[in-house]
């Protein structure tokens, strides 16, 4: 086994996912919003550090993404972040994508940015102690959208991306997202997902990446925020796990999903249902932002003093993921 194939093995581990604390500077400000937490570096530094100290999440986290920023910030006693990460045996990584750009010609469509220089930037990163990195591409849902060449251009920049990383042995993680938004329906997201997916490893295949050190990381087929249709996680675990066995190869190193904006409880519930259903040819676990971080924030907002019972709520919210990716999570009768 090559070394990227071993480091994306302990990435899937059984009983593990992987924590998205890569949010831009702008994105965790807009998190902060919500609890008055002030914009600052040293915030944004604190809490990082709140969850990264976090005691007994090793036992169910494999890895963690960071952003440049938090790469580059150190704790209380002058230990780099990424080495707080890597010394409990945590795999730090690294979103490396530079924000989305309007694709021209193409209302309401984006493209990432952030192919130039990538290789030198990698350089820097895995002296850093990075091991794998992710980019994210997005594909709206709405009136005659997403259209085939947008989905075309964030896939060949993805294939690009993952061939890059791989040169410099890290792990890609290939993260094209659905989102949420918009009133589609169940199907309809599952049609742009496999639509998406199918032309993502086209690229892959073109551009010889080799599958079998790279993690997908996905939304899941859902209708949209503001569709009225009611489906059960059952629903969405079966549609989604349809899409993935439809489309993905076997070499497939494993897949992690996102949470996109579902409630922390309905992302834990579906990968309780999609573990349920399996098994699957792949590893499947979680890869989530908000949904482990959103019951964090609110109990932290800001004070010092709510460190521990914040870091309490992040060491549950990562139990329940956990025994989710292991088919044995009990809504209310979780720990
Ligand atoms: O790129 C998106 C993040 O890595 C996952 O965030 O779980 O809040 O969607 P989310």
């Amino acid at each position: 086994m090559s070394d990227i194939s071993a480091t994306a093995q302990s990435l899937l581990a059984e009983g593990k996912g992987i924590l998205a604390a890569d949010e831009s500077t702008s994105t965790a400000n807009k998190r902060f919003d919500d609890y008055d937490i002030e914009h600052t570096p040293e915030n944004r530094r604190q809490y990082r550090q709140l969850l990264f100290t976090a005691p007994e999440i090793e036992q169910y986290l494999s890895g963690a993404i960071l952003y440049e920023e938090t790469a580059r910030q150190v704790a209380d006693e002058g230990t780099p972040l990424p080495e707080v990460l890597a010394d409990r045996g945590i795999i730090p990584g690294i979103k490396v994508d530079r924000s989305l750009k309007p694709l021209p010609n193409f209302p309401g469509e984006h493209v990432s940015q952030g192919l130039d220089n990538l290789d030198e930037r990698l350089d820097e990163y895995a002296e850093m102690g990075m091991r794998f990195s992710k980019w994210r591409s997005v594909i709206a849902i709405g009136d005659g959208l997403p259209t085939d060449e947008c989905i075309t251009a964030n896939a060949h920049v993805l294939a690009r991306y993952a061939g890059i990383v791989q040169s410099k042995h890290m792990v890609p993680i290939v993260e094209p997202e659905v989102l949420l938004d918009g009133d589609h329906s169940l199907e309809d997201s599952a049609r742009v997902l496999e639509r998406t997916l199918n032309t993502v490893f086209q690229q892959l295949a073109m551009y010889r990446v080799d599958l079998g050190g790279v993690i997908l990381k996905t939304s899941m087929a859902l209708p949209g925020s503001g569709s009225s249709e009611d489906v059960d996680h059952t629903q969405v675990a079966g549609t989604t796990m349809d899409v993935m066995e439809k489309c993905l190869p076997a070499e497939l190193a494993g897949i992690v999903f996102l949470s996109g904006g579902q409630t922390p409880e309905d992302a834990i519930q579906h990968l309780q249902e999609i573990a349920v259903r399996g098994p699957y040819t792949w590893p499947v676990t979680f890869s989530y932002a908000r949904a482990l971080q959103e019951p964090v924030l609110k109990v932290w907002a800001g004070d010092p003093e709510n460190m521990i019972s914040a870091q309490d709520a992040f060491l549950e919210q990562v139990k329940k993921a956990s025994a989710a990716q292991m088919g044995a999570y009990a809504a209310n009768s979780a720990e």
